[in-house]
This record gives structure tokens, C-alpha cells and sequence, in this order.
């Protein structure tokens, strides 16, 4: 979605994010496992917390499955607790909650076990009705940002009438 609005966007793993100097904006998410966002996650967001608190910022996990919404779903879970305190550092315009994909043919042993055991739905439950107008907002509000940029950058130039004036 943000491609499709002209935004330049990198899309990355995030042991493959080298730096974040190159970037105005970083939205970051991760698949929630037993109540927790996945280890690459978490290292990501405790390594980069200075650089994403200067940056604009989104953050979402995708987890629960089955019908209806998902804070619901997930008893109310909408963030892991133990990184809210990076989160109220970094100030992200949103922490959103999707729907998640259980796929057992990608699951190891031991997650197949723990998925039987909570009884979660399985399948595709992503809701890209819901993740697309999300993503819209986003590019709508990074769009405002480099025109509020490029409109003080034309302020500040000297209009060329005026050089000579006294
Ligand atoms: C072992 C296991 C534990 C999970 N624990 C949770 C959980 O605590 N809360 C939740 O909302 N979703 C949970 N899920 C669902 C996943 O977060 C969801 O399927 C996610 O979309 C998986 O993304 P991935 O395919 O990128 O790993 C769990 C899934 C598995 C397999």
C-alpha cells in the first residue's frame, strides 16, 4: 500500500535492517507466540529505541485467530507488556492488533503441540480489509509530512526578487 502510494518502501526482515538513518519511517510488527512478540522483534526494538523515538513510527502484531475482532480474540492483549515501556518512549502514531495465520505445515514439533494445546482456530485468518485502510493511513500521514517539508524548504528560499533589495 505504500509503494502504491509513491512511497519509497523498503520491506525487510529485521536482522536485515543495517540502519535506520536512511529512513523517516519504520513500521514495525511481529507475529505474537505465547503472549510475546518474536525474539528478532524484541532485539530489534530494544537496539534501534533511540532511532525509532526520532522517527515516525507504527507498530502492529498479528496473532490471534477465528472470528470477530481481534483485541477480543486475544482477551484484550494489544501489546507484550514487558515492551510497552520502549513503546511509551518511542511515541508510535499506532500499536494495532491483526488477525494472524496459524499454518501448521510451518510449525516445528513443539509449536504444534502448544497451538493444539491452547486450541487456537487454525488457518488464514489475516483481514486485509482491515489491514489495507490501516496501511492507507499511514501513507496519508507520511505523505502530509514530505509535503509540510517541501513546502518549508520553498519558504526558506529567498524569493530571487529580493536579493538586491536594501
Ligand atoms: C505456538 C504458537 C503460539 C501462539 N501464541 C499466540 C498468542 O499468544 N497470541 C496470539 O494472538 N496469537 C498466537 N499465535 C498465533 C500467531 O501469532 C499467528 O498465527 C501469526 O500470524 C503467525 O505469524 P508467522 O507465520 O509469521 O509466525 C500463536 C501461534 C503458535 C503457532
Amino acid at each position: 500500500m505504500l509503494r502504491q502510494a509513491c512511497l519509497r518502501t523498503d520491506v525487510l526482515p529485521t536482522d536485515r535492517v543495517r540502519d535506520l538513518p536512511p529512513y523517516q519511517a519504520v513500521v514495525l510488527g511481529s507475529a505474537v507466540y505465547i503472549g510475546k512478540w518474536r525474539k528478532e522483534a524484541v532485539k530489534f526494538l530494544k537496539a534501534n529505541e533511540k532511532a525509532l523515538a526520532e522517527r515516525q513510527v507504527w507498530l502492529f502484531s498479528s496473532g490471534p485467530t477465528g472470528e470477530g475482532d481481534a483485541v477480543d480474540l486475544g482477551k484484550g492483549w494489544r501489546f507484550p507488556k514487558s515492551l510497552q515501556p520502549i513503546a511509551n518512549r518511542i511515541w508510535p502514531h499506532d500499536i494495532a492488533v491483526f488477525h494472524g495465520n496459524v499454518d501448521m505445515k510451518k510449525l516445528n514439533l513443539i509449536e504444534r503441540w502448544m497451538i493444539k494445546n491452547v486450541k487456537a482456530p487454525l488457518g488464514d485468518f489475516r483481514d486485509w480489509e482491515v489491514v489495507t485502510p490501516w496501511a492507507m493511513a499511514i501513507a496519508d500521514v507520511l505523505k502530509g509530512a514530505s509535503i509540510m517539508v517541501r513546502e518549508t524548504q520553498a519558504e526558506q528560499k529567498i524569493p530571487q526578487g529580493d536579493k538586491n533589495e536594501k
